[in-house]
């Protein structure tokens, strides 16, 4: 019998391009069900392509040279058409993509997604949580701005701590004694080429094992597993049964495409309604920079505020190492047959835990101008003094904007990295202090406060450090 046109030249294209065979075994292949907030890895997918897309939309006009990669920035998103919404959108996806990477992995050792026969796809996706931290660290640096320069610091001085080759590794991310063009060029490398591609490499290489090995079906998250052959003769009856199982086309896909788009229109709502990432002032390159961060490493800097400093130095060269070898090592040592939350404490307590550190600690440094010690205890008032409204107000002001962290005042409540502004070198006059603390003088680790503190608090500060000059005498 001789077939039609339209039967001939359909058959051609499906034979010729493939399409059968990816009907049958990917669209129309049935899996286990799966609630709809299990959609976190579609979410993922979703977010990384529209990070490509606005990515190469960028491209077109950011320049990595260091004198003018800052103005391009600026150029993009204040003169470019929809240049603010690009660069917004690929900022808040990015942000979004970070927490969605926190979901899916807690999610997974909530439920023990890692065991077998899952352990490849589990250390396969530790290998894109690890380019995915980093592409979120140095698509920040590009904008060149304070931000960027500190979080550099940040970076160099972790690298700095490796024991051994710690020097030669600062020497190896900057190409040069200072953080400059060399380092622009390559952290652009590294964002735009080369993690890019490791991440599109290993995504597809998790995908096709999460074809492969299927996801956690709920039955195995209620009944004991022992070995992975059980494991595969379980998911295939899960997958075949109605009750438990459904096509992946339309159903799986319509499902996770539905968290997917809530999260989209959530990332649409924060570029109209907050922006993109305001531009702090351009990077500047030998006075030691306001300390700031993206908002994801903000639990990060409040821990190293809060952990004494002698411990910080080896904390932070081990901290990363130790979640990487922990996450490398988890599938490998658990290895027992319980699945799901219910039966596994450990596993929920942990997942609980972090997040709620997570959350806590992120708080702290959000109510922190400097350090984890927000608001904290404002220097005591020495006894048998009254201070005025306006000074005590610059006493709570001095707390708030972390000026403890580095200053005490006639010995009190402060760290005490800094002079005790109670017992400066000479009579300060206001115009003095006014200008110190707006503009510390170059190679001071002092913040700039100009244009970062309100002015009336830049007044109010001043008025209290000129009271506090008193103090001294009265001890
Ligand atoms: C990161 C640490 C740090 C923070 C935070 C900090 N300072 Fe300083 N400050 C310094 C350093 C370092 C100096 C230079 C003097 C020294 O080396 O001890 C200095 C100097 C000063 C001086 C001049 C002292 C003099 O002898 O002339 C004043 C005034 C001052 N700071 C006020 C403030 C105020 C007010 C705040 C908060 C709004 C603040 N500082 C926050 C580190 C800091």
């Amino acid at each position: 019998m001789k077939r039609g046109f339209k039967q001939r030249l359909v058959h051609w294209i499906s034979d010729r391009f493939g399409w059968a065979p990816f009907k049958d075994n990917v669209l129309d292949r049935r899996v286990a069900k799966s609630p709809w907030y299990f959609g976190d890895g579609a979410t993922m997918m979703m977010l990384l392509g529209v990070l490509v897309v606005t990515g190469i939309g960028m491209m077109f006009t950011y320049t990595p040279h260091p004198d003018a990669a800052y103005l391009s920035v600026r150029h993009l998103t204040e003169r470019q058409t929809l240049g603010w919404f690009v660069r917004g959108l690929h900022y808040w996806s990015a942000g979004l993509l970070m927490v969605m990477t926190l979901w899916h992995v807690l999610r997974h050792i909530l439920i023990a997604g890692y065991k077998f026969p899952r352990e490849g796809t589990w250390l396969v996706g530790v290998v894109l949580f690890a380019a995915i931290v980093v592409m979120g660290f140095t698509g920040y640096v590009l904008r060149w701005d304070e931000r960027s320069i500190y979080a550099v610091r940040v970076a160099l001085n972790i690298f700095e701590r490796v024991p051994l080759i710690g020097e030669h590794l600062v020497v190896f991310v900057l190409g040069d004694s200072q953080p400059g063009a060399r380092l622009l060029t390559r952290m652009y490398a590294l964002h735009v080429v080369a993690l890019p591609l490791v991440i599109a490499f290993f995504t597809v290489w998790h995908l096709y094992l999460v074809i492969l090995h299927g996801i956690t079906s709920h039955r195995e998250r209620r009944e004991l597993t022992h070995t992975a052959e059980q494991q595969k003769r379980r998911y295939k009856e899960d997958a075949r049964d109605d009750d438990t199982g459904e096509p992946f086309y339309p159903d799986t896909m319509v499902q996770s495409g539905l968290m997917a788009a809530i999260v989209l229109g959530l990332a649409f709502i924060l570029v109209l309604t907050v922006g993109p990432a305001s531009l702090m002032p351009e990077a500047n390159l030998t006075e030691r920079a306001f300390p700031a961060e993206e908002w994801w490493w903000w639990w990060f800097s409040a821990l190293i505020a809060l952990l004494p400093a002698n411990v910080v130095p080896a904390f932070v060269v081990l901290f990363p190492l130790v979640v990487l070898l922990g996450m490398t090592l988890l599938p490998l040592v658990d290895r027992g047959p319980e699945r799901g939350y219910s039966k596994r404490p450990l596993a929920l307590g942990f997942v609980v835990f972090t997040v709620v550190i997570l959350v806590g600690l992120s708080g702290l440094r959000l109510r922190s101008a400097w350090t984890g010690w927000p608001d904290g205890e404002p220097p005591a008032v020495p006894a048998g003094i009254t201070l005025s409204p306006d000074v005590d107000e610059g006493r709570r002001l001095f707390a708030h904007y972390g000026c403890t962290s580095c200053h005490s005042v006639a010995g009190k409540g402060g760290r005490n990295v800094a002079v005790d502004l109670a017992a400066m070198e000479a009579p300060r006059s206001r115009a003095y202090l006014d200008d110190y603390i707006r503009r510390p003088p170059a190679g001071v680790a002092m913040p700039a406060y100009e244009g970062w503190a309100r002015e009336d608090d830049i007044a109010r500060l001043v008025d209290y450090v000129l009271a506090a000059q008193t103090f001294q005498s009265a001890r």
